[in-house]
């Protein structure tokens, strides 16, 4: 399988490596995201797709190799600096303020901004694309369910205008329904603005879907990459994360003892 062509892509990871302390999260990490995709990594609890998000955005500094941002060098940059630069990360369990109002939460995002007609109407855009924040926009945000507050964090991140949102498993702990709402509006976001994302998912029914390219990730390495289109598929996406098991024993058994890439 060869990699596409890599000109348009907006950010690039070489053989990255990080850890706690010394246990390695994630080894050799290359992958790249295209300008105007979505692209994903699907990986089980644990594998290492927080870890891979953190290391992007600088809250963790790689042990080796490299993080391209828009052709610059972001490798263990400050966080801040990062944001600055046009890359927004909606971290895992979302962390909005919860003593902030949805209105103010918003304008944290939106923080780096001079501009202050963009920022007017970047806050009419994501009251459209989720009209509950419009409703709450005084209340509390701690006060919000927790789909209302993966949107609020959604949409902070869109309050910078970014050019690279990093989403960490926006369907932990939602509904079914719920998940399905929230990832259709991130298609519709990125197919109408445009704005290139990178999810992490354990969810890879739902990733697969809204996606354009997909990485697995296992114990911290990349073990396949493809078109989600191609990666869907797959036998083994299908059994393993599509929950598609042919009928028989056999299989299930196969896929307790190990799973064989490829
Ligand atoms: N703060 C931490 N200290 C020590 N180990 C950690 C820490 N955070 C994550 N890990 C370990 O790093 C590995 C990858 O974790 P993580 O990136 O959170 O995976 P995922 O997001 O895919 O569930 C796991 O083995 C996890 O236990
Ligand atoms: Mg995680």
């Amino acid at each position: 399988m060869t990699a596409p062509v890599t000109d348009n892509a907006v950010l690039k990871l070489l053989n990255v490596e990080s850890a706690y302390g010394p246990i390695k999260a994630i080894r050799g990490v290359s992958l790249q995201v295209r300008r105007g995709e979505i692209a994903t990594v699907l990986g089980s609890n644990g594998a290492g797709k927080t870890t891979i998000l953190k290391t992007i955005s600088g809250i963790i500094d790689p042990r080796k190799g490299s993080i391209e941002f828009k052709g610059e060098n972001i490798t263990a940059q400050d966080p801040a600096l990062i944001v600055q630069r046009g890359l927004m990360h909606v971290p895992e369990g979302r962390e909005v303020f919860p003593l902030l109002s949805v209105r103010d939460n918003l304008l944290m995002g939106a923080y780096t901004r001079k501009d202050r007609d963009g920022v007017a109407r970047d806050m009419e855009l994501v009251f459209n694309y989720f009209p509950i924040l419009r409703e709450r926009a005084a209340q509390d945000a701690g006060l919000l369910s927790g789909g209302q507050q993966q949107m609020l964090a959604i949409s902070r991140a869109l309050m910078a205008n970014p050019d690279l949102i990093l989403l960490d498993e926006p369907s932990l702990g939602l509904s079914p329904k719920l998940t399905k709402e929230i990832f259709e509006i991130v298609v519709r976001i990125n197919r109408e603005r445009g704005t290139t994302i990178l999810l992490v998912e354990q969810n890879a029914n739902m990733a697969l879907n809204a996606s354009d390219y997909g990485y697995v990730l296992e114990n911290g390495r990349i073990v396949m990459e493809d078109t989600c289109a191609r990666l869907r598929e797959k036998d083994d996406i299908k059994e393993f994360y599509l929950g598609m098991k042919e009928a028989g024993v056999r299989a299930d058994r196969r896929w307790k003892k190990k799973k064989n890439w490829r």
